[in-house]
């Protein structure tokens, strides 16, 4: 086993192998019928997360609001459907308090694996997988609905994230990362906008579209229109999409600051009032510099080549500063 010697390992049992890989967790077995998540050292992007980030994952503060958000999601989805994660309270090799994270284990596949031509696949797509277990998956789509109206935002809900268990043939959701986290991001005020905000509000839009598709097959599929509702979920679908409007302007906004401040930099850098103080070279040097990758665009090409072409003689302010407006767009 692992590090058990300087670890105050909180568990009877010694690490086990590991058994799953996700864009957050790696997922090792802990005894016959728990598995503990580990944070992921490489991230979404496939770049090292801090030793910083990986201790924030882990924080009091944060555990606290999974471990509440655990709780509603289990009496949301019911137990058969979803396994709860515990955090435990243990020691890292430094002796400082860390959680780690344990849920019982599910012997078998997530749906997604089993999805596909091979071998070990029972399912040839996703409708198909869908379709098989359509009780099933109605009550966990009614749960992810629920979850919805309960976060404001729609919880990690994908095919990889739901694991059929092989003895019991149950459908249940292992991860659904954390509604609240994301909620608190995409449904902050104007003000609070972070650069992460477009990247999870996009996530959640396709969640959205997912629950949809999911649900037009099962209503396609028979008898399931009025037990697929949930009172509120379309109020709080329209919700998330007048966030997404806000958070686009707010997008456009930014560019065209950013365009305008780009195009008012590089004039400040040619003319001094209206005459021309650089040299051909120093000014070409300067729009490459601004227009950092758009450099080889066409557009940017042939308004380098015009710079070359008329030189610093050619100093009229209003000329290029059209000119650098319609590059960066
Ligand atoms: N309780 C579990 N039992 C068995 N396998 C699991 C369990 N939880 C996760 N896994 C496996 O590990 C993979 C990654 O776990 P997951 O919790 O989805 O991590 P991430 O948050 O990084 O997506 C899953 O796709 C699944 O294959
Ligand atoms: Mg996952």
């Amino acid at each position: 086993m692992e590090n058990s010697s300087e670890d105050e390992w909180p568990f009877v049992f010694p690490q086990g192998t590991k058994i799953g890989e996700g864009r957050v967790s790696l997922v090792n077995k802990l005894g016959p019928d728990w598995v503990i998540k580990e944070v992921n050292p490489i991230n979404e992007r496939g770049e090292q997360r801090s030793k910083e980030a990986i201790e924030a994952m882990k924080s009091p503060e944060r555990v606290k609001i999974l471990n509440k958000e655990q709780v509603i999601l289990e009496k949301i989805f019911g137990k058969d459907h979803f396994a709860k994660h515990s955090f435990v309270l243990g020691k890292d090799k430094e002796g400082k308090e860390k959680y780690f994270m344990v849920q019982r284990r599910i012997l078998g596949q997530t749906v997604r694996e089993l999805i596909g031509e091979g071998g070990e696949c029972k399912y040839k797509d996703e409708k198909e997988a869908i379709l098989k277990n359509r009780e099933q998956c109605r009550e966990i789509l009614v749960g992810v609905k629920r979850a919805v109206v309960e976060f404001g935002v729609p919880g990690d809900f994908h095919l990889g994230n739901i694991a059929e268990d092989e003895e019991v043939k149950k459908l249940v959701v292992v991860d659904f990362d954390s509604p609240t986290l994301d909620g608190e991001i995409v449904l902050a005020p104007k003000e609070l906008f972070e650069s992460k905000t477009p990247y999870i509000l996009e996530n959640v839009l396709e969640r959205l579209e997912r629950i949809k598709k999911y649900e037009e097959w099962l209503v396609e599929a028979g008898r399931f229109e009025v037990r697929l509702n949930v009172e509120g979920y379309d109020e709080a679908v329209k919700k998330i999409e007048e966030k997404k409007e806000e958070i686009d302007g707010w997008v456009r906004e930014n560019k065209e600051r950013e365009r305008m401040e780009k195009v008012e930099s590089f004039m400040k850098i040619v003319f001094v009032g209206e005459v021309v103080k650089q040299t051909t070279d120093e000014i070409l040097e300067k729009a490459r510099a601004i227009l950092g990758e758009k450099v080889n665009e066409p557009e940017s090409i042939s308004l380098l080549e015009k710079i070359r072409e008329i030189g610093a003689e050619a100093g009229d302010r209003e000329f290029w500063m059209a000119k650098f407006l319609e590059v960066l767009r």
